[in-house]
């Protein structure tokens, strides 16, 4: 078959079933130390790390190749403020109104609050914006496909390479982001997916003590 389109050869890397099992196990071990933190100190990160994070994420599989996301960071102080304010003035407005009684109770054990200081001390703000069209070379409206899907997974992926630098991070998604598409002077087509606060814990930070669901409750073999 002639194919119109160039392909290469792809080699996975193979290892011994005991490799494997060890290798999975590491990596089980390694991402159930992962946890989100609300307190950071302002301790900066190498710029290159950062490029490295956000090249990790870029690897995703995406719907019909699209790549539909854009990294943005933000570490200017006077920015960090900005976002602060705005993600606050959101929140108040949630936790004091429009929360549901249900909801409430389920953020309890947590212990979140309107309050996101967060937002300004952690040196970073990677902050995530999801391409729900594109526009191509002609300047015509293109579609992407499954995007939230595809952000998503580039997300996960981006928790990994983080806490795999021995960062740490917080998935933070104000019930409106709309404000930092302007605040950021992204395009039209581009929406706020998630703000994630990356850097260091603060000292002696602390977490809800949650327990994860067994593995008996998540997995069926069928
Ligand atoms: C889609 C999504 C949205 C979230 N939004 C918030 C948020 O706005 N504020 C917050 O403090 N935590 C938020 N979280 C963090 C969760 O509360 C946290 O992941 C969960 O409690 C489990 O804790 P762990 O990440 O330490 O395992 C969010 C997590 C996800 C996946």
């Amino acid at each position: 078959m002639v194919k119109k389109y160039p392909f290469i050869p792809y080699h996975l890397q193979t290892y011994s079933e005991d490799e494997k099992i060890k290798r999975s196990y590491e990596m089980y071990n390694f991402m159930n130390s992962r946890r989100s933190i609300r307190s950071f100190s302002d301790k900066p990160i190498p710029r290159e790390v950062i490029e490295n994070i956000v090249r990790t994420a870029g690897t995703a599989p995406s719907g019909a190749n699209m790549q539909p996301w854009v990294f943005v960071i933000v570490s200017d102080s006077d920015l960090k403020r900005k976002i602060r304010l705005a993600a606050e003035l959101e929140e108040k407005e949630f936790y004091d109104h429009k929360i549901s009684n249900e909801w409430r109770q389920d953020l309890a054990p947590l212990g979140t609050s309107w309050e996101k200081p967060f937002l300004e001390t952690a040196p970073q703000l990677i902050i995530v914006f999801q391409q729900k069209y594109r526009l191509d070379e002609k300047n015509i409206k293109r579609k992407n496909y499954y995007v939230i899907k595809s952000v998503g997974i580039a997300v996960g992926m981006l928790i990994l390479a983080i806490h795999n630098a021995g960062l740490a991070t917080l998935t933070h998604t104000p019930i409106s982001m709309n404000f930092l598409r302007d605040l950021l002077g992204r395009p039209e087509n581009e929406k706020a997916f998630v703000i994630m606060p990356v850097g260091y814990p603060k000292e002696d930070v602390e977490v809800p003590d949650l327990k994860r669901k067994p593995l008996s409750e998540i997995l069926i073999w069928s």
